[in-house]
């Protein structure tokens, strides 16, 4: 087993009470309106799960995979390697991220979405590093804003691994 030391920021429970509040508010937002809820691989998978189930509404799944990060650092080069799978013409897209940091893969992502026709794009992201940011804020809904620190767990990896721990942990003495 890797041995890192892990400091917990977002317990389970923390995550899943700011996640039914922003439910509520797309809920509100979409007003009954069909969505195709397009989750960022493979990072955003627990986040998107829990999500899409407290969601009130006609909802689409897709996927898609963009990839940016080499170890901890952000090479701000962003790549689509998997696309959407279904037409996203004029539909309701709402993107759904595990975390922003510099913002260059969102706006990368964007673009692209936004050349397939959609009716409208929202962005939706557990997480937001606004000291990190490069981009404007490119989302509509943020469950938290964090530091810089490089964080893992509740589907985020660090090389990998501890995608599957359900709180949110920052590694302690990373480099
Ligand atoms: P950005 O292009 O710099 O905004 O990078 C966004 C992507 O980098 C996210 O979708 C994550 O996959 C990854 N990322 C950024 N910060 C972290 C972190 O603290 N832990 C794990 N992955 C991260
Ligand atoms: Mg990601």
């Amino acid at each position: 087993m890797q041995s890192l030391k892990l400091n917990p920021v977002f317990s389970p429970e923390v995550l899943q009470k700011r996640i039914e509040e922003l439910a509520k508010v797309i809920n509100q937002d979409y007003k009954n309106q069909p969505i195709t809820a397009l989750g960022v691989l493979k990072g955003s998978f627990v986040f998107y799960s829990d999500l899409i189930r407290l969601l009130d509404l006609d909802v689409t799944c897709d996927f898609c995979e963009v990839k940016s990060y080499a170890g901890t650092q952000s090479t701000g080069e962003a790549r689509l390697t998997l696309d959407a799978g279904t037409s996203l013409k004029n539909k309701n897209i709402l993107i759904i991220e595990d975390i922003i940091d510099t913002g260059l893969t969102m706006a990368f992502l964007k673009n692209h979405i936004l050349s397939r026709a959609p009716k409208s794009v929202k962005i939706v992201s557990l997480l937001l590093k606004p000291d990190s940011l490069k981009t404007e804020n490119p989302a509509d809904y943020i469950g938290f804003e964090i530091s810089n620190d490089f964080v893992v767990g509740y589907g985020l990896d660090y090389q990998g691994l501890y995608r599957n721990l359900p709180y949110l942990a920052q590694i302690q003495n990373l480099n």
